[in-house]
Parts: C-alpha cells; structure tokens; sequence
C-alpha cells in the first residue's frame, strides 16, 4: 500500500482551507502530519476515507484513485465516535462484522495491555476521556487495513499513559506492516514515532516541509533525553515558527 496525497484543494464557503497539498506515505511508514489548529488535518483525513470530496486534486493509494470511495483505511477520528450502547468489547469488535481476522481473544488481550482490562464489559459513558480514546484506538488497530488514520490518537492520555501507548504503538506497528498517518500537535511524539514528519502551515496551507528523521529502530523512550533528538525538536520547532 502506498498513498499519495496529490495537489489537494478544499475551500469551506468562501474560506480557502488546503492549497496544492501534497505528499506521499510509503508501504509500512510512519508519516506523522502536523500543523496549527484549523489547518485543514481531520479534513484531509475526512478526503482519504471518502467522506469529504476535494475541489482540486487527487488521493491515491496503490496507484488507483479513492477519490469518494469509502474503507480503504481503518480511522481513528478525532472526537471519540464510540457507540453508546455498546460495551467496550463490543466496540472493539467492530471490525469483526467486517473481517474474521479480528477475533475476540486478541481484542482482549489488546485491552489488557492498553490497561482496559477491568472495564472490558462496561459502556462508553462509565469510561474517563483517556480510557474512552484508547478504547476507540484498540478498535482501529483492530481493523485490518493496510493504511491506519490516527487523529490526534493521544492528546486525551497523561504523560505516563502516552508513553506507554506510544511504544505499544510501535510495536505493533513493526509487527503488522502498517503504514501509518497520524496527526499530532506534539513534536516530540512526531519525532518518536515517526519516519517522516509533514509539516502544514496556517490556512490556506500548503506542506512547508517534508522531513525525514533518521533514529534506527526500535526505538527506546530514552532517545527522547539525548541531545541528538533535541536538536531535531529545535529544528522542527524552527520550521513551524518560520514565516514562509
Ligand atoms: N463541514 C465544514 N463546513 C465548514 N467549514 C469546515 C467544515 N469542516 C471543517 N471546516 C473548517 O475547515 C478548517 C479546517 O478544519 P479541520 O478540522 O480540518 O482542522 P484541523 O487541522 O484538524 O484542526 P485541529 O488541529 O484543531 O483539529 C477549519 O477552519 C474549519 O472550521
Ligand atoms: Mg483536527
């Protein structure tokens, strides 16, 4: 699976949102999309799961157009899309209507590692907000998609339960295969996780820089603490603030 995200343009009413956006995610990597509030990032998503059309451009994964075309992707949507009247397994389980590879004992043993294990038969609204984005996250690995969206997959965890699931994320990701696009406003998780990190501008943006980040992997929390990854951080953070 590759995509390839093609001069997309999207306009609200008279607001220009996206212009000439474009980039590529290979088969297997982790490209991480970061850029202000209201740059356009969960719209370009809502393009990929063919939910939003573009005005301009094309999105194209292995070579053929999903322009409009619904479930190429598995989705993690930024506001918490859990079914009220399901229970938390139930929930996770949402994949299985669609694929028998997802079976109920690896959806449970996912819960136990994302630390969900007591509340496994219980309903979203017993659930804090952190529990309930990790809930919705389990049910998007779950899905057997080549391509995984992850809106802002960890922005609801406390900084002991982020790192956690960032290397849980990982991990996993190097066993499945993956490829993987996730939007964050955190530069470090970007430069943690990421192959490539997309860097978008304010509205209308265009894609300001394109960079590769070169840590080996498997990568260890602790690379987070060495001065090589924080002269990385200095210089993404000087590319978000630049003026062109
Ligand atoms: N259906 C819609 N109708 C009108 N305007 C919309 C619609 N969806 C999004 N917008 C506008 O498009 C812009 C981009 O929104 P979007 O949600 O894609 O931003 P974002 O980059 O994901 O922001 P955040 O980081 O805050 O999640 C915003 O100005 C928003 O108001
Ligand atoms: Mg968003």
């Amino acid at each position: 699976m590759s995509l390839v995200i093609k001069k997309v343009g999207k306009s609200f009413e008279d607001k220009i949102v996206l212009k000439d956006v474009s980039f590529e995610v290979g088969k297997g990597e982790f490209v991480s999309l970061i850029g202000p509030s209201g740059s356009g990032k969960s719209t370009l998503f809502g393009m990929i799961g063919g939910i939003i059309s573009p005005d301009e451009g094309d999105i194209i994964m292995s070579n053929q157009s999903i322009l409009n075309k619904r479930g190429h992707m598995s989705y993690m949507p930024q506001q918490d899309s859990l079914f009220p009247w399901r229970t938390v397994l139930e929930n996770v389980l949402l994949g299985q209507e669609i694929s028998s590879e997802v079976t109920k004992d690896k959806a449970i043993q996912m819960l136990q590692i994302a630390g969900l294990k007591d509340v496994i038969n219980a309903y979203p609204a017993e659930l804090s907000g952190g529990m309930r984005q990790r809930v919705s996250f389990i049910r998007a690995l779950l899905c057997p998609q080549n391509l995984l969206c992850l809106d802002e997959p960890f922005s609801a965890l406390d900084e002991f339960t982020r790192i956690d699931m960032q290397q849980w994320l990982l991990e996993t990701w190097e066993k499945y295969e993956q490829s993987i696009l996730f939007i964050t406003h955190n530069i470090e998780e970007a430069l943690f996780l990421s192959d490539k990190i997309v860097i978008l501008s304010h509205s209308p943006a265009v894609v300001k820089e394109v960079i590769e980040i070169p840590f080996a992997r498997p990568r260890d929390p602790a690379l987070m603490l060495t001065d090589e990854f924080l002269k990385w951080k200095r210089k993404v953070m000087n590319l978000i603030q630049s003026k062109n």
